[in-house]
């Protein structure tokens, strides 16, 4: 007690309370990387181009398919999306049935409804043609199906005891990367809190991404996506259990992000662009399967959460200000980074060996010069200082809970990034309002 009493005189009870959340994270982030590499975790098999949709379904009827259930949103059913996956199946002679109430951040009533319509119609496979959420309900409806079991049963990690009904994913968003990874988000029906279920046997058996299907995607969304990517990329580099092999898809998927994103944002039809932003959505994935997400994203999710801005917008807000807070700590590893993807000019990496500040700096004005360059918009409509003590707990909870992250922040660092960003929103609505005057 004598002892703990100088130490609280040295560091103070914040510090104190801190180094304790610190340690207990730590030891979390040991045992998920633990986890991570004794559990195996399946890798979907993965069909790429213009046909990949017709060979994700081949596949499909090859291993034994022979009723789908076709899970999607009413947007993407009312534009055509999934003509061209049920018309090769008609020609095929497959039957199937389309549900297409899978809404933004699905309920488990959203699941509970597809699952009976799959059960009813006696289906014994499903391809989910959507965005993440369609895919997370996707999962849900395939564990719970195969498990026999409600979707609730299955929130948490490692609850079901037997395998998925065969799933299939053809991604229309080039985004959440949630084709590769093993987890899915329910929300609850009244509180709008959000459910996590975790299993390897969650991963589909097989991925289309299929440029065609993506082009029709609107700008603003294909930036948000595609700077989701980026920050699944960058989480995944940065956090303390990266290893070779995530190292790898991380860096693949910057290296793409950066130089197809502005490509793609431009011309919608750019089929090579489109393609390429598909490939580096299903590395971030893998990436950040296995070596977790961080600050960026713990943080993304209560401003989604608080004030339904769409998760991809969110990261592009807080993205470059967590960049700016583990500057020092990632420093090394963001310099290797930026001379692994070309973000650095050959000639200035060698010059500047020594000088990995330098190139880390350059990295981050990068980051932000790209998100400038979308246009994306950093204004939060109703973002507001008195939930900021709430917004802090909820994402230092989320990051000690499941990340393993290079810096672990205190309350009133996460509350700093927060203020910024609050700043940045109002200075962007004064010069909203300012043009709507003149005008
Ligand atoms: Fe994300």
């Amino acid at each position: 007690m004598k002892k703990q009493n100088s130490i609280s005189r040295l560091v103070g009870n914040a510090g104190l309370q801190h180094a304790g959340y610190v340690a207990v994270a730590k030891t979390r982030a040991k045992v998920l990387k633990a986890f991570s590499y004794v559990i195996p975790i399946r890798r979907p098999m993965l069909f790429v181009g213009e046909s990949a949709c017709h060979e994700l379904c081949d596949m499909l009827i090859n291993e034994g398919s022979t009723n789908v259930f076709i899970v999607t949103d009413a947007v993407l059913n009312k534009l055509g999306i999934p003509a061209k996956v049920t018309e090769y199946l008609e020609a095929k002679n497959i039957s199937y049935h389309v549900y297409d109430g899978v809404t933004p951040d699905p309920t488990f009533t959203v699941i509970e409804e597809g699952l009976s319509q799959s059960i009813a119609a006696k289906c014994d496979a499903i391809i989910a043609i959507g965005g993440g959420s369609v895919i997370d309900a996707a999962k849900m409806m395939a564990m719970s199906q195969g498990n026999r079991c409600e979707p609730k049963q299955l929130i948490g990690i490692l609850k079901a005891r037997k395998p998925a009904i065969p799933l299939y994913c053809v991604p229309t968003t080039a985004g959440t990367g949630s084709e590769a990874t093993l987890g899915a988000v329910v929300s609850d029906d009244k509180t709008h809190q959000k459910a996590l279920s975790i299993d390897p046997r969650m991963v589909p058996l097989a991925a289309a991404i299929d440029p065609v299907i993506m082009k029709g995607m609107p700008a603003h969304i294909t930036a948000d996506t595609g700077i989701d990517v980026l920050t699944h990329a960058l989480e995944a580099w940065m956090s303390v259990n990266a290893s070779v092999e995530t190292d790898y898809y991380a860096a693949s998927a910057v290296k793409s992000v950066m130089h197809y994103l502005p490509i793609v944002y431009k011309d919608g039809g750019d089929l090579k662009a489109r393609e390429a932003m598909g490939v580096a959505a299903h590395y971030g994935g893998i990436a950040f399967n296995k070596a977790g997400l961080g600050y960026v994203h713990a943080i993304a999710h209560q401003l989604g959460a608080y004030y339904r801005i769409p998760h991809g917008r969110a990261n592009a807000i807080v993205l470059p200000y967590v960049l700016d807070v583990n500057r020092q700590a990632s420093q090394k590893r963001l310099a290797a980074l930026a001379r692994k993807t070309g973000m650095v000019k050959t000639e200035q990496a060698a010059e500047s060996d020594s000088i990995d500040s330098a190139i880390t700096d350059h990295l981050i004005a990068q980051v932000r010069e790209l998100i400038t360059d979308l246009n994306i918009d950093p204004t939060i409509d109703g973002l507001q200082t008195s939930d900021f003590d709430n917004i802090a707990k909820a994402a230092a909870k989320e990051v000690s809970d499941t990340y393993a992250v290079p810096l672990y922040l205190t309350a009133s660092e996460i509350k700093d990034i927060l203020i910024k960003i609050k700043q940045a929103s109002d200075h962007c609505m004064n010069d909203k309002t300012e043009s709507t005057k003149v005008a």
